[in-house]
């Protein structure tokens, strides 16, 4: 089967097309990724509305680039999907609203598709992985250790009670005068730091639960390099390498845990899957290396350009429950907010509003 899948839930403006064979293995035939960075790094963050118009302006040439590339026509198609939430409203409106006009226009099935539904369900589109799985997923909007049991099946084992993993690197990049977005800059200054020179927080470890906590260790980062102005290019390095050495040792005990939990639950994983923008980071992939070693399981992350937001694991997605004979109709609203496990209850001490961003 043949799908278009449409992403617009941040800043990324994104189609691709995705063949899914019957014995379930998945190929990319385009995947077009529009990142908007430009347009809001003079304001170190993304513009709600900025992102929105930019997501007009660009949608319709992605879509045609997509299939252009894909060598498709829209009426080969089995489906179009189109991230629904959770995400930037005015986003989620324009991509949502343009899969249901070409859904509409076609006569071809739509498919409403939760972007962290898309994250979970990437690693089965680059790899033959069969559920039950454990999933990290991991990004600017969320960090979260779900048990991936089938499509539309997820059950939460572990959460942030404050911030998410990839807002963390943001705001230390932030603080330390790195250039938007901070993820990435944060990965290549650490790469030239020491890790020990600073002795940061190592939040939650040897917890019970397999919940994460960012904020503290974000505050003594700024503590740190308030203490230190005027910061020298190395002490950036230092403070970064140390930021990420803490956050990558509460993240491997954090999902030593959550394997635990899982395994409790459900049997052993087949995996322990990473997905989402953070997932990118080398550093984490080294880690995570150990954690799976050591519960005798594998790792699988999706290659970087598929786990930061793309189209083309919307499509994935939308292939994945087409193929359960699950589509949407023209009512099928946009979310702002949208929990990937419906019946999750939020952890203690976390706000009912972050924990359904
Ligand atoms: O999944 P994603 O593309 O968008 C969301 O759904 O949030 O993730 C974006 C997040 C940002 O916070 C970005 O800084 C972070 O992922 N990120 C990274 C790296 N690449 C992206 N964080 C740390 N290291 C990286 N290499
Ligand atoms: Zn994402």
């Amino acid at each position: 089967m043949l799908v278009l899948g449409i992403e617009t839930t941040c800043d990324e403006t994104a189609a691709a097309v995705i063949e899914r064979q019957p014995d379930g293995s998945g190929k990319i035939l385009s995947n077009i990724v529009y990142s908007q960075t430009d347009d809001h790094a003079p304001y170190g963050g993304v513009v709600p509305e900025i992102a929105a118009r930019a997501h007009i302006d660009l949608l319709d040439g992605i879509v045609g680039r997509a299939m252009k590339d894909a060598d498709v026509n829209f009426a080969q198609l089995s489906g179009v999907a189109a991230a629904a939430g959770p995400g930037l409203i005015g986003g989620v409106i324009v991509g949502l609203t343009t899969a249901k006009a070409i859904a509409m226009v076609h006569d071809t099935p739509l498919v409403a598709v939760n972007h962290l539904e898309a994250h979970a369900l990437t690693p089965r589109l680059t790899t033959a992985l069969a559920f039950p799985y454990c999933l990290f997923l991991v990004s600017g909007g969320h960090t979260q250790i779900v048990a991936v049991l089938g499509v539309g099946q997820y059950v939460r084992l572990g959460t942030t009670v404050d911030d998410a993993m990839g807002e963390a690197f943001d705001k230390v990049a932030k603080m330390l005068g790195l250039p938007y977005p901070g993820g990435p800059q944060v990965e290549r200054a650490a790469s030239g730091g020491d890790p020990k020179r600073f002795a940061f927080p190592r939040p939650m470890l040897g917890r019970p639960d397999a919940n994460f906590s960012l904020s503290g260790l974000k505050t003594a980062v700024r503590n740190e390099a308030s203490r230190l102005i005027p910061l020298e290019e190395q002490d950036i390095a230092d403070l970064c390498a140390s930021f990420q050495a803490a956050a990558l040792e509460s993240t491997a005990d954090r999902l030593s845990v959550g394997l635990k939990l899982f395994e409790a639950q459900f049997g052993p994983s087949h995996a322990l899957v990473a997905a989402g923008g953070v997932a990118s980071n080398q550093a984490i992939r080294g880690a995570l290396q150990a954690v799976a070693a050591k519960a005798q399981t594998t790792l699988i992350i999706p290659p970087p350009a598929l786990c930061t937001d793309n189209g083309a694991m919307i499509a994935w997605a939308g292939a994945e429950r087409l193929a359960l004979g699950l589509t949407d109709t023209m009512e099928a609203p946009p979310r702002a907010r949208w929990l990937l496990d419906a019946d999750a209850k939020a952890p203690a001490g976390h706000s009912k509003s972050r924990a359904a961003y």
